[in-house]
C-alpha cells in the first residue's frame, strides 16, 4: 500500500470551507501548499494530489489541473468529464490502488488535499502518514470541517506565526503515532 500525506488549512474551529469554496484568500498559504505538494516532483516522478470532485470543481478553471502534479479526482459519477491527464478514481482506495501500479504511473509523494468528505476517510486510513496543517487564528463561520483527530497524531513541526493579509497563520506538521 502506498502511503500518503494530508494537507489542509483550518480556521480556529477546524473549518475548511464555506459554500463550496475556501472562505479566505491567503497567498502565503497558497504558496506553502504549492511548495509542499510540488517539492521533488519531476517529469519522471510526479507528485500526486488526490481530491474529491467538489474540491476539484472549487479550483478556478485557469488553475486546474494543479500544475506539475498528477491530479486524481474521486467521484462516483460515470460521466464526469475531466481534462486529459487527470485521473478519475471511484474511491480513495481505488486512487491508492491505481497509484500503487508504479509502472503505469511513476509517482512521487501522494497528497490528499480535501475536501471534508475525503478527509473524513483519509484521516483514519492506515496509509495516512503525515498531516500538514495551516492553522488560521480566526473563525470564518465555515460549513465544512476537518475531523477533530489531530490529538491522535504527533506534532513534529511548527513554524513561527506569520501575518497573511492581516490574518495570523502558522504551519504545523503531524506524524502518525508510532504503534
Ligand atoms: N481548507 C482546506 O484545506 C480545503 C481543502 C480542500 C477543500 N476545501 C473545501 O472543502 C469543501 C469541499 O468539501 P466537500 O466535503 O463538500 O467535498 P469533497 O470531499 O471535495 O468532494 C465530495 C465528492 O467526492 C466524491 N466522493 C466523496 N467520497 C467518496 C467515496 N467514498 N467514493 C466515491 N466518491 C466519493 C463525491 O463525488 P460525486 O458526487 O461526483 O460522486 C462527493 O460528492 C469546499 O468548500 C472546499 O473549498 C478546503
Amino acid at each position: 500500500m502506498i502511503s500518503f500525506s494530508i494537507i489542509v488549512a483550518v480556521d480556529s474551529k477546524l473549518g475548511i470551507g464555506k459554500n463550496g469554496v475556501l472562505p479566505w484568500h491567503l497567498p502565503a498559504d497558497l504558496k506553502h501548499f504549492k511548495e509542499i505538494t510540488s517539492s521533488e516532483s519531476s517529469d519522471k516522478r510526479r507528485n500526486v494530489v488526490v481530491m474529491g470532485r467538489k474540491t476539484w470543481e472549487s479550483i478556478p478553471e485557469k488553475f486546474r489541473p494543479l500544475a506539475n502534479r498528477l491530479n486524481v479526482v474521486i467521484s462516483r459519477q460515470t460521466h464526469l468529464i475531466l481534462p486529459a491527464g487527470v485521473v478519475q478514481a471511484t474511491s480513495l482506495e481505488g486512487a491508492l490502488n491505481f497509484l500503487c501500479d508504479t509502472q503505469r504511473v511513476p509517482v512521487g509523494e501522494v497528497f490528499v488535499i480535501g475536501g471534508a468528505q475525503i478527509f473524513a476517510e483519509a484521516v483514519n486510513h492506515p496509509a495516512c502518514e503525515k498531516i500538514y496543517v495551516t492553522r488560521i487564528e480566526r473563525e470564518f463561520v465555515c460549513d465544512t470541517f476537518f475531523p477533530d483527530v489531530l490529538q491522535q497524531f504527533t506534532q513534529v513541526g511548527q513554524s513561527e506565526v506569520l501575518s497573511d493579509q492581516g490574518v495570523a497563520i502558522s504551519f504545523l506538521k503531524y506524524q502518525k503515532k508510532a504503534s
